[in-house]
């Protein structure tokens, strides 16, 4: 045969190959509002910088009459590319080839890129949309899946792992991304779940649906499984690709710094954010907005435990993690769910070599029975063992309320902060001023006349004393009293000369965090 015949071959092959389950699934697919697994990768990467392997990957399985069916790409397609520039490694689970599922071969392929990944020292992005285990190959899919977790497990914190879930994912399909940094979701096509409704309606008699048992609502907004929610696929390869901008190709590499911008100033005014009363609520993302530059601030879990904001922005040019106590909710309380979600990123941050920025303005952590049982001590410990561990840049700014236990956690200097400053409003105590009236003044107040005149003195007394920030910055737990409009120069200073920090540990394996 010539090599113009046999590249024709290869051509149809290809051709071929690349149409996955066929057109009939396909329309299904396409009919669900649902791009094609090519599609997604071609969407999301730079133009023409997709390259495809492992096309002609097939199945040898046997059992269920497997050998008659020929189930192209095994249903995955692999290959590797390029978001501006950045190099990537990518994988898509194709739904219209036996529903995604994962059999021996297709998990091959998957661990193959994963590999190369991290042996290459780039970014993983994985597009995940699949049934799970293929049913029909038995325990070599979960040999599969175990090969995955395993990878999972070790690229932690070497390369930025990226899930994207673009279909309903059962069993399986849903612990990777489980295991990744970040987990993106669509509205109405993202479904995640261990056992799904007809299991569940077997097993426990109860009747759900898909979507309200694990649709891309519930995991931003109730799980905290996921990170980004997108109202389509196009939005959500938008945001992957603004991530993409903030973050490093590796563990041994700093975020490509941008071109520095000032705040957007008429917009965000940071002197007139705060409000003076420590109990007015405002949102604290205007005062990072304040201080970012062009006051941009890409919000990480916005929907989720919201009494804590973290995200990524940018001063200087360079990519800084902040983490902020949200008094618009829950007046910025701690509790199980926002230490959790800020003590994950701050270990990503940590990992990744991105400088942090901590606002504080909290009462304390959440009191209650729903709280103290559902483990708010081992969650919040999770917070206190995150900015402890944390080597990179760690810089505090107390705006208003610093109250007991939630002064500690929010990075002080007694976990290591490498810089605090308060602003003049700021009120650091083991406690609110009328809680601790009433503690250590109550034999007084009940024995007085006037009960009521009394406690309103004793309220005031202590205010005087410890509503403010001199007391902490008497003892040099904070490095200086600022006004408002000096923090962006202050943070942009304290930044700089923090580029070569240098901070070691005792010598250990790795340390046991409370989760
Ligand atoms: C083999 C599967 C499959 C699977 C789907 N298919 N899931 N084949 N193994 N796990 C096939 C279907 O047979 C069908 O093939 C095609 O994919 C499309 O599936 P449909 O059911 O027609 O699609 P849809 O109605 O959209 O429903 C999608 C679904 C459903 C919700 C995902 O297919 C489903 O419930 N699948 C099983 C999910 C599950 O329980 N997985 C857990 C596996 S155990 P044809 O040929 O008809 O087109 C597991 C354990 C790992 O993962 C644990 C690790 C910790």
């Amino acid at each position: 045969m010539s090599l113009k015949r046999k590249i024709r071959e290869l051509q149809k092959r290809r051709e071929k190959a690349r149409k996955g389950g066929g057109d009939k699934a396909i329309e299904k697919q396409v009919s669900m509002g649902k791009l094609t697994a090519r599609e997604r990768i071609i969407v999301l990467l730079d133009e023409d910088s997709f390259n495809e392997y492992d096309l002609f990957v097939e199945h040898d399985s046997r059992d269920f009459d497997m050998d008659k069916k020929t189930l192209h790409g095994d249903g995955v397609v692999i290959g590797t590319g390029t978001i501006y520039g950045a190099p990537i490694c990518i994988f898509a689970q194709d739904f219209t080839v036996a529903g995604g599922s994962l059999g021996l071969m297709h998990s091959r392929k998957i661990t193959k890129i994963m590999d190369h990944a991290l042996k290459m020292r780039m970014p993983l992005i994985g597009i995940n949309d699949s049934g799970g285990a293929r049913i029909q190959e038995g325990v070599n899919s979960l040999a599969g899946y175990g090969e995955i977790f395993f990878r999972n497990t070790l690229a932690s914190g070497v390369i930025p792992q990226i899930s994207v879930i673009l279909g309903p994912c059962a069993g399986g399909a849903v612990y990777s991304p489980a295991l990744t940094d970040f987990v993106f979701v669509v509205d109405k096509i993202s479904k995640m779940f261990i056992t799904g409704p007809e299991v569940i309606k077997t097993v426990l008699g109860e009747e759900i649906s898909m979507e309200d048992l694990g649709g891309a609502k519930v995991h931003s907004e109730i799980t905290g499984n996921a990170h980004f929610f997108a109202e389509s696929e196009l939005q959500c390869f938008e945001q992957i690709k603004r991530l993409i901008t903030f973050i490093p190709w590796n563990n041994s590499r700093k975020a490509k710094a941008v071109e520095p911008k000032e705040p957007r100033k008429k917009e965000y005014k940071i002197d007139d954010i705060v409000p003076d009363n420590p109990k007015q609520p405002y949102d604290v993302r205007d005062v990072i907005r304040s201080i970012s530059d062009d006051s941009d601030f890409f919000e990480v879990q916005e929907r989720w435990a919201a009494n804590i904001v973290i995200g990524f922005g940018r001063m200087d040019g360079k990519t800084i993690g902040f983490i902020a106590n949200q008094p618009l909710v829950l007046a910025g309380v701690l509790d199980v769910d926002s230490s959790d979600k800020a003590a994950r990123f701050i270990r990503y941050c940590d990992a990744f070599n991105i400088p942090m920025v901590t606002f504080v303005d909290l009462p304390g952590y959440l009191p209650g029975v729903d709280q103290e049982h559902a483990g708010v001590i081992r969650h919040g410990a999770k917070l206190l063992y995150a900015y402890s561990e944390a080597t990179v840049p760690k810089i505090t700014v107390i705006l208003r309320k610093a109250y007991g236990g939630g002064y500690i956690a929010m990075n002080s200097r007694h976990l290591r902060a490498d810089f605090v400053f308060a602003w003049p409003g700021a009120e650091i105590a083991v406690m609110g001023p009328e809680g601790a009236a009433n503690i250590i003044f109550r034999r007084e107040i009940m024995a007085a006349d006037d009960p009521d005149k009394v406690r309103k003195q004793k309220v005031k007394e202590y205010k005087d004393k410890f509503a403010n920030p001199y007391v902490a910055a008497a003892k040099g737990y904070i490095d200086s009293v600022i006004e408002p409009q000096e923090t962006r120069n202050l943070l942009l200073h304290a930044i700089e000369v923090s580029q070569n920090k240098s901070v070691g540990g005792p010598k250990k394996k790795h340390g046991i965090p409370p989760f």
